[in-house]
């Protein structure tokens, strides 16, 4: 049967052409955070460590990224004095490139300096050329490297800073950076 062009839809949305809800992540995001977890980790968390770190509320910020139901992405922070620590980031592969990224860390980053962070910093694969082009554009400029830091392959970390993030400068870089997400981003639920 022949289909009229407006019944046909695309099997997923271009970009720009959904909402995004970022909430902090619950108990019940849980399965979809894991199955997106399996799909881009070689060794992914297991539930049981989730748990705990979502038990530490007052040192660690977890949020969801959502498309209608769908958890589509997440993102974590773990703050130690004026450090705040990317302990993970991760995106549907069905999503990426549409910004869910940007937008987890656009959340991450505000959550930070609400809470008194004035530097962040994470590891990352130096083969994830992907994740570093974001973190860059986020202000992380590499300041090391961790030999053998991941198990699965005995591959090195980069480790990256991002200094000063609690001042006007970097305000404007992260401004600048929204600016540039299409679509619209919704974030409920945070103090
Ligand atoms: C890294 C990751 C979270 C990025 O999520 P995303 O939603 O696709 O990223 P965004 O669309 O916000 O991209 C932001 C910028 O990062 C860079 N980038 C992201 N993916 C890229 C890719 N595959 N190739 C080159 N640059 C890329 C680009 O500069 C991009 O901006 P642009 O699309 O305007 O050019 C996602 O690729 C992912 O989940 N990877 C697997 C898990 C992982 O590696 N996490 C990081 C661990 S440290």
């Amino acid at each position: 049967m022949a289909t009229r062009s407006q019944d046909v839809r695309p099997e997923r949305p271009e970009p720009g052409d959904a909402d995004i809800v970022l909430t902090p992540m619950r108990r019940r995001h849980l399965r979809g955070v894991l199955r997106i977890e399996h799909q881009v980790y070689p060794r992914p968390w297991s539930l049981g460590l989730y748990m705990s770190e979502l038990a530490l509320s007052s040192t660690r910020v977890y949020v969801v990224a959502r498309a209608g139901p769908n958890v589509v992405g997440y993102a974590g922070l773990m703050l130690v004095a004026d450090d705040a620590h990317v302990t993970t980031i991760a995106v549907d592969p069905a999503w990426h490139r549409r910004h869910v990224g940007t937008r987890l860390l656009l959340c991450l980053v505000g959550q930070a300096v609400a809470r008194g962070a004035r530097q962040l910093t994470l590891e990352v694969r130096v083969s994830n050329t992907a994740a570093q082009g974001m973190y860059r554009r986020f202000g992380f400029a590499p300041a090391g490297v961790r030999k053998r830091y991941y198990v699965d392959n005995d591959e090195d970390a980069l480790v990256m800073w991002a200094h000063d993030v609690h001042l006007g400068d970097h305000a404007e870089r992260m401004a600048r950076i929204a600016a540039g997400v299409a679509g619209t981003t919704i974030v409920e639920g945070f103090e």
